[in-house]
């Protein structure tokens, strides 16, 4: 493992080196002598307090304990931050109790804004589906301006953690199953949540979690142990978390769940080593939500004393809602068994970023309500979040040609339980949302149409109830229609946090409300509105058309709307496989072709398939239609062997062959043939999104970087190894237009 520390050492310092130095920062100077000459002035009560955060009691996003002091130690300095406290007046209101403290140190206030703050954008697994950086980066932006405007400081966000697995209910918090995708997303994110940089008043400081590897939860049940190799860990987990660190992220956030062994609260291979050894991170750990204490269930801990020595140790810098820390450091270091430079450094650490934003000079510079009238639930926000709403909106299925529909439609019947809902378009992790401001699918139909189209409503079913008393209104809506809209899927709490599920089929008897209606004979869309991949074979092979829309936030309506007549041609790509069934769980493209592949053909039974249904998932990763078609030609390499400190040039002809203007997410492709440590059979490694108009032609290039061929062989060293490479170019990872081998020599 040496080699691969100082091997893996070597080039993180380096990359980190630069990012740090990316890193948009005060003079450094400045700000280090402000913080260790009050650092000199602090007691170690006063040092520890800064250690230590609590929740509002107005929103909990966690078990919530008992706390009557909380604002008595707020007075005495005995709080560092607060979290999930909403809008300028009450963060104005705390913050005056803590410049009643010795020494006035400004709270830092945080809250979960994941996918918006007022205004509400799709949830970041939606998002994702857009496969376009400017989107998320908007998203991320909007979202930031607005709860900057509102007193806050930090978002618990972005969400990195790469998930294979769909019962796992915090897939609708992340970027799906794909290590490049999920990286560039990051970065994104990172981006437009800390925007010009932190100290303008429109910057949060971002906070990157889980740390780490939260989402390979076995079983995927939430909180629930992952036990994988290094090897898995360094290619497919932690390049996100490292991607968004490049970005200039400010905080990290660690996770619930035991890596290996030890919870990544106690872990101090991932904290000291990796985080703030390796990438050099300088910001700071919150911990999860009371995950210090949690130390205890784990038995990894004896009590909140032992969790609290366990988890400084290891690098946890703050104490979200755990109460460890504040009861028990100062016991701690008297007995030798924590180190006060340890609490030094983490003190430092929170303190920097608290100058870094301004508060010392200002600590009510974001608590103004003016600002915040004038900010929030703008036209222009508005806008944005219609915009990203369309471009997260996937078509699984056109085969009549269905979609588009046309303005002429005579009659509409939208049918389902989710048709005239806005509630749930907000879908999980909505903290500050405007009720009055989610645009249900109806009402975006009836904005669209304003009576050009005669719309009726029925809605069939509950979500989740398993009456069928509505079946026959809804039949006889379709019977008087010319076409049928149909919205079914997930209540907006079916997925999120502490919401994983074993079944992850259509809830209640919405399919069957499909199917009824399907048999009348007319035209059907089918619209699914969730927070995760769903299955739905039946209605998959049925349903004229599909549109995949999540949960689309507050322009939901107008968005879908917007595509549903072709006034937006959707281009979303699936970020993470859809299963056939549970069974398949987990199933993802980049998968390894093991010694008896189910494609090969002189194995007879003796392959590695089920006997009841295929390998492939429902809908791959990368997939989504348009309502054109692109063709792909042409495909040149500029060598076809390759030295180490070389690259080669691709270019390849795209074509819109379709009537209508559109974009294509064509995606890039790499196998590496033969290699030290058996590799998966294609590995993302690029994407372009293209916008072409109708019968418009264009030369795509990609460039083949040594980067691209790396993987980590035995010794975890990341090498490129000479050998055969297979590039491959399409348009989703099971449909690929365009292929050829090349070599990496030595
Ligand atoms: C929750 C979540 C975490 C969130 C935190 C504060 O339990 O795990 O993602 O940021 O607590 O709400």
């Amino acid at each position: 493992m040496t080699s691969f520390r100082t091997g893996f050492s070597v080039v993180c310092l380096f990359v980190s080196s630069i990012a740090a130095a990316q890193t948009p920062k005060k003079t450094d100077q400045s700000i280090d002598s402000k913080v260790n000459a009050l650092l000199a002035k602090m007691t170690l009560e006063e040092k520890i307090g800064q250690l230590n955060q609590y929740t509002s009691d107005r929103l909990a996003t966690g078990p919530l304990s008992p706390n009557s002091s909380k604002y008595e130690d707020i007075r005495n300095g005995k709080v560092g931050s607060m979290l999930n406290v909403r809008g300028a007046k009450d963060t104005r209101m705390l913050q005056d109790m803590a410049m009643q403290s010795r020494l006035k140190i400004p709270l830092l206030f945080g809250l979960d804004v994941i996918h918006g703050y007022r205004v509400t954008f799709p949830i970041p697994l939606a998002e994702a589906a857009s496969w376009d950086m400017n989107t998320v980066e908007l998203s991320a932006r909007v979202a930031g301006k607005e709860a900057a405007a509102a007193g806050q400081h930090w978002t618990f966000a972005p969400m990195v953690d790469i998930s294979r697995d769909p019962r796992w209910g915090r897939v609708m918090e992340g970027a799906g199953e794909d290590t490049y995708l999920g990286s560039s997303i990051a970065a994104a994110r990172v981006k437009g949540f800390q925007g010009k940089g932190l100290g303008n008043t429109d910057a949060v400081m971002a906070c990157v979690k889980h740390f780490a590897a939260y989402g390979a939860a076995i079983a995927g049940r939430d909180y629930n142990t992952v036990d994988m190799s290094d090897r898995l860990l360094w290619e497919v987990y932690l390049p996100p978390f490292k991607a968004a660190l490049d970005a200039g992220a400010a905080t990290f956030m660690n996770s619930f769940n035991d890596l290996n062994g030890t919870p990544a609260t106690g872990n101090a291979y991932l904290q000291r080593d990796i985080l703030k050894g390796k990438w050099n991170f300088q910001g700071f750990v919150v911990s999860d939500w009371g995950s210090i204490r949690e130390m205890i269930p784990h038995g990894f801990a004896k009590d909140g004393k032992d969790a609290a020595r366990l988890a400084l140790n290891a690098g946890s810098d703050m104490d979200m809602e755990g109460r460890c820390y504040i009861d028990n450091l100062a016991a701690l270091v008297k007995e030798g068994k924590v180190s006060e430079s340890l609490i030094n450094d983490a003190v430092k650490r929170i303190l920097r970023k608290k100058y870094e934003m301004g508060l010392f000079d200002d600590p009510y510079r974001f608590s103004d309500q003016k600002r915040e009238d004038a900010v929030l639930n703008s036209a222009e926000n508005k806008k944005a979040a219609l915009e990203v709403a369309k471009k997260s909106i996937v078509l699984l299925k056109n085969e009549s040609q269905l979609l588009p529909l046309n303005k002429n439609a005579g009659s509409i019947a939208v049918i389902g339980p989710l048709g005239k809902s806005s509630e749930d378009m907000k879908g999980f992790w909505s903290v500050t949302w405007d009720n009055d401001h989610l645009v249900s699918l109806y009402e975006g139909l009836d904005n669209k149409l304003k009576g050009i189209v005669k719309l009726s409503y029925a809605q069939g079913c509950d979500v989740t109830d398993t009456s069928k008393a509505g079946f026959a209104e809804a039949v006889n809506a379709a019977r008087n229609a010319d076409v049928v809209v149909m919205a079914v899927g997930e209540k907006f709490d079916m997925t999120g946090e502490a919401k994983s599920r074993a079944n992850i089929h259509l809830p209640g008897v919405q399919e069957e409300l499909i199917q009824a209606v399907k048999a009348t004979g007319k035209p059907v869309v089918v619209l699914v509105m969730a927070g995760r991949p769903l299955i739905f074979n039946w209605t998959a092979d049925h349903a004229d058309a599909i549109l995949y829309t999540w949960w689309l936030g507050s322009e939901a309506g107008n968005a879908i709307a917007d595509v549903l007549f072709g006034d937006y041609n959707p281009a979303g790509k699936l970020p993470m496989s859809f299963p056939r069934a549970e069974g398949q769980i987990p199933v993802f493209y980049n998968h390894k072709n093991t010694g008896r592949p189910a494609s090969s053909d002189h194995y007879e039974q003796y392959r590695s398939t089920y006997l009841d249904l295929p390998n492939s998932p429902r809908y791959s990763f990368g997939y989504g239609l348009s309502y054109t078609k692109f063709d792909m030609s042409d495909l040149k390499l500029d060598k076809s062997k390759v030295t180490q400190n070389d690259v080669i040039k691709v270019s390849f002809t795209l074509k819109n062959t379709g009537k209508s203007d559109g974009e294509e997410v064509v995606q890039l492709y790499l196998r590496d043939m033969v290699a030290s440590v058996t590799r998966p059979v294609k590995e993302l490694k690029d994407f372009q999104k293209v916008f072409l108009k109708a019968g418009e032609s264009k030369t795509i290039n990609f460039t083949i970087t040594k980067e691209k061929l790396s993987f980590y062989d035995q010794k975890m060293n990341w090498i490129a190894e000479p050998g055969e490479f297979d590039l491959m170019i399409g348009n989703s990872s099971d449909h690929i237009l365009l292929e050829q081998k090349f070599e990496l020599v030595d």
